[in-house]
């Protein structure tokens, strides 16, 4: 069947949807856990460090342990549940982690290497039935991905279209050269849908986005289970590709490597964070502060809308028709649709 043909049947997310607490809390369980979620840069934890940081809520710790890929925990000691780092401490090189409350200690593996006054416990002690507990995690295109169910959808299956697509791009290797975190007072799901809004940009982002796209008539779109790709050809040789991903995700792939990467996690209903991390060659780093800039000049064209669009689904709006240039936002609602059930929308 013609995907757009397909896509036509399922209207766009009734208003409501947006402000809808049970949904809100729907989401975690049924949808953000089905997928993985790129935490960091793998130049941010080299071999012999940790890094602290939460997702949705979650303490998460990553390590890399000298003689292995990077793991993912939850930053939580199994004793007590004291965080074995601090997230404000940024990346530590470490061998191992103390905990601070009771002193167990463990690899960067995970693995219990020794408790406290051991031999006194009430019960006999076993080091081994005591880990960090693990999440998925997976290292791909210069990020590590985590996910924080046990049985997320495969990582392959999530970027299929960025594999496909990118080719050797994805597997460029590259440094974080500079990242931005901001509040939007919307709900996740219009920032998201405005950055997979491609009728909008010749309009609100004449002068940049809209520069860096070119004409409409020149755009090129594939649409996956999980993804979305709008490509579209660049000035400078080859095409600048710009994925929309389960859950909450964009990569923007520029022909020279360079790799924007911009969430927006929920926080409450009217709320969302938005994380911009700008991935490219070391040799890059000088310019990072002006591609930020640049990214953050149509970010702020985008705030200013989406914002708005909050507003107006509060009061009581029946979304319009939707357009050909809307068909990466009704892939991915038609995914939230099939992931979350029609029949909990239908109740909510
Ligand atoms: S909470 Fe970590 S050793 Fe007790
Ligand atoms: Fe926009």
């Amino acid at each position: 069947m013609d995907p757009l043909a397909d896509l036509q049947s399922r209207p766009f997310l009734p208003a409501w949807a947006y402000r809808s607490a049970r949904l809100a809390s729907a989401e975690r369980q049924r949808y953000a856990n089905r997928f993985w979620h790129p935490l960091a840069c793998s130049s941010q934890l080299p071999p012999g460090s940790c890094l602290a940081l939460s997702l949705l809520g979650q303490p998460i710790l990553l390590s890399h342990p000298l003689d292995g890929p990077p793991r993912a925990f939850l930053n939580r000691c199994p004793h007590r549940g004291v965080a074995l780092q601090d997230p404000a401490a940024g990346t530590v090189a470490c061998r191992r982690l103390v905990c601070r409350y009771h002193g167990w200690t463990y690899g960067l593996d995970g693995v219990l290497l020794a408790g406290a006054r051991e031999a006194d416990f009430l019960e006999p002690f076993e080091r081994s039935a005591w880990p960090l507990p693990a999440l998925p995690c997976q290292v791909l295109g210069s990020l590590i991905w985590v996910a924080l169910a046990p049985d997320p959808i495969p990582l392959a299956g999530q970027l299929d279209l960025v594999r496909e697509e990118a080719g050797p791009l994805l597997d460029q290797p590259r440094v974080l050269l500079a990242r931005a975190t901001q509040e939007l007072a919307c709900n996740w799901k219009i920032a998201h849908d405005n950055t997979l809004d491609d009728y909008h940009v010749a309009i609100a982002h004449p002068t940049t986005l809209h520069r860096e796209q070119g004409p409409v008539r020149h755009y090129r779109y594939r649409l996956s289970r999980y993804a979305t790709l709008l490509a579209t050809p660049h000035p400078a040789g080859g095409e600048f590709l710009t994925f929309g991903l389960a859950p909450w995700t964009h990569l923007l792939f520029w022909p020279d490597g360079r790799l924007a990467l911009i969430q927006f996690l929920p926080k409450d209903l009217g709320h969302c964070q938005m994380d911009v991390a700008l991935l490219g060659r070391p040799e890059l780093e000088p310019g990072a502060q002006a591609w930020l800039a640049e990214i953050q000049t149509f970010l702020a064209e985008d705030q200013t809308l989406v914002e708005a669009a909050q507003i107006g689904y509060g009061s009581g709006l029946v979304p319009g028709p939707a357009h050909r240039l809307e068909q990466r936002i009704l892939q991915q609602q038609a995914l939230y649709r099939e992931l979350m059930g029609d029949e909990l929308i239908a109740s909510s």
